[in-house]
């Protein structure tokens, strides 16, 4: 008898996502068990008991999700899993804390399509700029657009030396080229957006971050995307189901699109869905973050 898949979701906070709890329900899972409150230096040792239990046939029907709202954590929880496996006692591994790879790599590759579509270029060597770019979603997407060629800044919204640090620790880890601001104020946000030809808007969910006057500041803009589905949301003008309507309030940029959560959200789940599964199909055992994340949403836009 084939023996009953079986995931494995460790969390360093002291609850299991439920969105991701059902997302791997949906994808397929039979049985899953939850781990809360993992340390760093607990992985190796849960790792190392979940793959010699079950046999060759049974590790290729045993994945793991590591959770969490720490990119970071998550990465280094990844290498930790990785080096724990023992071949042929070696089982498949997605890390997508706070839905930040795949929501990330949802949205950069929704906004690189409507780029393509309506303005005939690619990111590479455009200037990207990140509101709410130190929270864990807007660091994988800052890290994705710059890896991919973006000139990406984060901006946080009250502290410099927040955006500076996380720029420094995500360039030394992934071999971005993120650079590190703040925005305070309207007139801030009004001076980042002037010289930005993308907009990834990843700010916490319920804050208005761009209105109409900012947004009549920028003068190259070609593609703004937002994420923030709860009201108010995120950029003034862009729908929840925008993808690729005309930026009404970007009066200077002419031909700018919008692009809302609802449409990105569409792809995330698609994407969640599909490296879920993957984790039970893929020949050899894989490691999946934002890079594979990235990789797999162009192909589902
Ligand atoms: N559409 C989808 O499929 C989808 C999926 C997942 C998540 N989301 C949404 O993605 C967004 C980001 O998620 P997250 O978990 O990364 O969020 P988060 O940690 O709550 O916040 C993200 C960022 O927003 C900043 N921020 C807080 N208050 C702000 C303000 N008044 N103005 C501008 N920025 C502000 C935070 O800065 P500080 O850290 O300094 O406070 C942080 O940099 C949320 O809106 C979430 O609901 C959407």
């Amino acid at each position: 008898m084939e023996k009953r898949t079986v995931l494995h979701m460790f969390d360093p906070m002291p609850h299991v996502s439920p969105f991701d709890i059902n997302m791997a329900v949906d994808s397929g899972f039979e049985s899953i068990f939850t781990y809360n409150n993992v340390a760093l230096e607990q992985v190796n040792g849960l790792v190392q008991d979940a793959i010699f239990s079950r046999g060759p046939a049974g590790v290729k029907r045993t994945g793991l999700f590591i959770g969490g709202r720490d990119l970071g954590l998550a990465l280094n929880m990844l290498d930790i899993a990785k080096n724990a496996m023992v071949p042929p006692f070696e089982v498949s591994v997605l890390a997508d804390p706070s839905g930040a790879c795949t929501t990330a790599a949802a949205l950069v590759a929704c906004v690189e399509k409507q780029l393509r579509i309506k303005h005939g270029v690619g990111l590479e060597g455009l200037c990207g700029v990140v509101y709410g770019g130190t929270g864990p979603v807007g660091i994988a997407t800052a890290v994705i657009a710059s890896l991919a060629g973006v000139d990406v800044k984060i901006v946080d919204p009250f502290n410099i030396n927040t955006a500076l640090e996380k720029a420094d620790e995500y360039n030394a880890r992934c071999g971005a080229k993120l650079k590190g601001t703040y925005a305070s104020s309207d007139a801030d946000k009004a001076r980042l957006i002037a010289h930005a030809d993308i907009v990834f808007c990843t700010a916490k969910a319920g804050v208005q971050v761009l209105n109409a006057d900012i947004l009549g500041d920028a003068k190259q803009l070609k593609v703004a995307g937002d994420i923030n589905a709860v009201p108010p949301l995120g950029i003034e003008g862009v729908k929840r189901m925008h993808n690729g309507e005309p930026l009404v309030h970007a009066v200077n940029s002419p031909g700018a699109v919008g692009i809302g959560s609802l449409a990105v959200g569409d792809v995330k789940y698609k994407l969640q869905h599909a490296l879920l599964a993957y984790l039970l199909t893929a020949a050899k055992p894989v490691f999946l973050d934002f890079r594979e994340a990235f990789e797999r949403a162009r192909e589902l836009v």
